[in-house]
């Protein structure tokens, strides 16, 4: 058990965000700064603004998470960043910032992958026990994961379109709810009585790859017809119909990863695990399949900081750094 301390650094879409971990487990601050109500009024991120705005945030927000965790810069053992994936502008921010504080402090400086970072941000909560399959959800992946033991990862399906998050946010915008959408949908789908019938997309019966941009257009012809037929649309009955569509084929999935790879557990992350609808429907499967079910606090789930510092601190543990002339990956592999 090691009880290094490591500032780590997440600014790969819209948040930024500084945590201080110690010894891989112990969240001594996590602070993030969200960009939402900037980039509501265009509809979705914008990226150069996202870039401006980690800029005017970064050093501040480094002291203050010092501050809050109540260290000093000196005592820290490493610095962890995310290198990738995301928005290259973006990820640049942190990667400087963070080679700089190592640079000038003479630490270590380790570099992420944001996915591993949604994955390991269960570590912070739970033990995990190996092998087990991450379901990866958010508004810029779709991943089932199998982790054979810790820090292996083998993507085994992905998103052939859009990411999860993201057909969900779009089809919010369609309904005229504001972004980030996901959670409008969700909320109506819950409350919703009756359901538009939507397909489900299976893709070839041995995939574990998903599809939703189908789906998606499904949901913007139903929306299109009735305005050009002047119908009243029942919106809830179509979110209905969209989550129930989108959680069967992800549970279906999962679950058949699960037994197929002989997995202890199965993992949930990702800002979509928010979902009511989907954290209910995996549960129930999960307990009649008597499958173990991790989902990490919601604060855990979106992009943050302290995700970034537990995946850092496996590289720790075996000292694979990061050279200092390392550079921000917008499409870093796992
Ligand atoms: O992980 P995250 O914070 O950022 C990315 O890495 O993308 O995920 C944000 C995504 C957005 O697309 C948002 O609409 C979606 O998660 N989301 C939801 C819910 N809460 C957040 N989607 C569906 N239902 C929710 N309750
Ligand atoms: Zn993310």
């Amino acid at each position: 058990m090691t009880n290094e301390l490591i500032l780590a650094v997440e600014t790969s879409c819209d948040e930024t965000s500084v945590a201080v971990i110690r010894g891989g487990k112990e969240i001594l601050c996590n602070l993030v700064s969200s960009q939402i109500e900037t980039h509501e009024k265009y509809g979705g991120v914008v990226p150069e603004i996202a870039s401006r705005q980690h800029v005017e945030s970064i050093t501040l927000m480094i002291e203050q998470a010092v501050q809050e965790a109540g260290v000093t810069l000196e005592e820290l053992s490493a610095i962890a960043v995310t290198q990738g994936p995301g928005l290259v502008g973006s990820l640049l921010v942190g990667v400087i910032a963070a080679k700089t504080l190592a640079m000038a402090l003479d630490i270590p400086l380790i570099g992420t992958h944001h996915i591993a970072g949604h994955i390991y941000a269960n570590q912070l909560v739970h033990e995990l026990v190996y092998p087990c399959v991450a379901l990866v959800v958010s508004g810029g992946h779709t991943e089932l994961v199998v982790l054979e033991r810790e820090g292996v990862f083998r993507i085994i399906g992905r998103t052939r379109d859009d990411a999860v998050g993201e057909a969900y946010d779009k089809v919010a915008r369609a309904l005229k709810f504001p972004y980030p959408g996901g959670p409008h949908v969700d909320r109506l789908a819950g409350e919703a009585e009756e359901e538009i019938e939507l397909p489900r997309a299976w893709l070839e019966p041995d995939s574990y790859d998903f599809s939703f941009s189908g789906l998606k257009s499904a949901v913007l012809a139903a929306i299109n017809q009735a305005n050009m037929k002047g119908l009243t649309l029942d919106k809830g009955a179509l979110a209905r119909g969209f989550q129930n569509s989108v959680i069967e084929v992800l549970v279906t999935k999962a679950l058949r990863a699960v037994h197929a790879e002989g997995a202890k557990q199965l993992l949930l992350c990702g800002g979509v695990a928010a979902n009511k609808g989907l954290r209910t429907a995996l549960a129930a499967r999960c307990e009649s399949e008597q499958v173990p079910l991790l989902v990490p606090p919601m604060s855990l789930c979106s992009d943050n900081a302290a995700m970034i510092g537990a995946a850092a601190h496996l590289k720790w543990k075996h000292a694979a750094f990061t050279s200092l002339d390392m550079k921000a990956e917008p499409s870093f592999s796992l």
